[in-house]
């Protein structure tokens, strides 16, 4: 019998609903392909590197109905960076390593024939650096902030935008009740897309992201035009990165050994600058954050998520490498991982989008 053919699938990063509807996406079109058998490493490439190593074999029993699953049946991490790997050392502190040559050297012992690398930004430059060392490997963009340039969506992001609105509606009728501001928080990092579209979606009279930075006086202006007669109220979207006009976002350490500072609090921020800036009204605030992340994700993601597993097979059928799969054009196409880890996608405050959100009066607070 002819020696099959071995795949190698993880998830990086921070999970995001839809990841299982890749890995089933890749599971079921490979399955058409008698010589190939599919792996999963647990954990990303932790997985690969830890000893005892920690693979499975990605059957059909494992897969089946998974893309109605949120999170992800591999498991993640973002502290697995094998650039910069968080090595302890002798000190209690934690140095970064380079552990690609050694993850590659595993990888092809262990018999595998190709990579199929499921994450954000972070893990398509990851990608990229592990291709130009020799490793044949593929990119899938995952990410709830969207926040990819080369993708024009990145499956996630509707399924939180879907959430937050859900929960900006419930924020709605009891802030009518209580003439109350509501401020929600939501996710996104640097970039306001999620904000942007929760706000537009719900209808909110603010809507407050990074790529705009914001003047309390004129936030409070906006919110005092709902409130004549003390009658009115008010919902606010914050994105977790805003900030205002020469002012800085609102973050902690991350954990020992993540690479980036946890974002999170601008509510309780904004909610006291409004205060000191003689907004009268009661003020409440809601810090959405995980639960944009989690369970099913929506059909348009599981639909993007599916066609991103099938396509990713496809170029490794091809053995056309070093590639991220892409949403373009309403097209499922692919980009080079140089590409897809050089830029990332904000919000344009001069776009269309930005503009049309203006006219329903929205305000951004400039
Ligand atoms: O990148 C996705 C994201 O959910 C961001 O929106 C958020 O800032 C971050 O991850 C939270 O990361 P963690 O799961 O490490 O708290």
């Amino acid at each position: 019998m002819e020696k099959k053919h071995k795949l190698l699938v993880l998830t990086g990063g921070g999970d995001c609903p839809g990841l299982n509807a890749v890995i089933r996406g890749i599971t079921k079109r490979a399955k058409r392909e008698k010589e190939w058998d599919v792996y999963g490493a647990i954990e990303a490439f932790n997985g690969v590197l830890n000893e005892p190593t920690e693979i499975v074999k990605l059957t059909r029993k494992r897969t089946a109905g998974i893309h109605v699953r949120g999170g992800t049946i591999l498991n993640t991490t973002n502290k697995g960076n094998p650039l910069n790997y968080p090595t302890p050392q002798p000190d209690g502190t934690i140095k970064g390593t380079d552990r690609t040559d050694e993850l590659i050297r595993k990888i092809k012992a262990l018999g595998f024939d190709a990579v199929i690398n499921i994450g954000g930004d972070g893990s398509q430059r990851i990608s990229d650096a592990l291709y130009k060392k020799g490793l044949n490997i593929i990119g899938v963009p995952k990410t709830i902030d969207n926040d990819l340039s080369a993708t024009d969506m990145t499956f996630g992001f509707q399924t939180a935008v879907q959430i937050a609105t859900d929960s900006f509606d419930k924020l709605v009728t009891t802030a009518e009740s209580h003439h109350r501001v509501m401020i929600m928080e939501v996710m996104g990092r640097d970039a306001g897309w999620i904000a942007l579209h929760t706000a537009i979606a719900g209808g909110a009279e603010v809507c407050l992201i990074p790529e705009i930075p914001y003047d309390i006086d004129k936030v409070v202006r906006r919110i005092n035009l709902r409130y004549r007669n003390g009658r009115g109220f008010v919902n606010v979207v914050i994105s977790e990165g805003a900030k205002p006009k020469g002012g800085h976002v609102t973050s902690s350490e991350g954990e020992k050994g993540s690479e980036h500072v946890r974002l999170g609090g601008v509510a309780y921020q904004l909610s006291h600058q409004l205060k000191v800036a003689g907004c009268k009204a009661e003020i409440r605030e809601t810090v959405l954050g995980h639960v944009q992340r989690g369970g099913s994700p929506t059909a348009f993601d599981r639909v993007l998520a599916t066609l991103f597993g099938v396509y990713a097979f496809e170029l490794v059928l091809q053995g056309n490498f070093g590639k991220m799969v892409a949403y373009r054009n309403n097209t499922i196409t692919s980009v080079t991982l140089a590409e897809a880890a050089k830029a990332t996608s904000f919000v344009d405050s001069k776009s269309q989008i930005v503009s049309f959100a203006r006219g329903l009066g929205i305000s951004f607070g400039d």
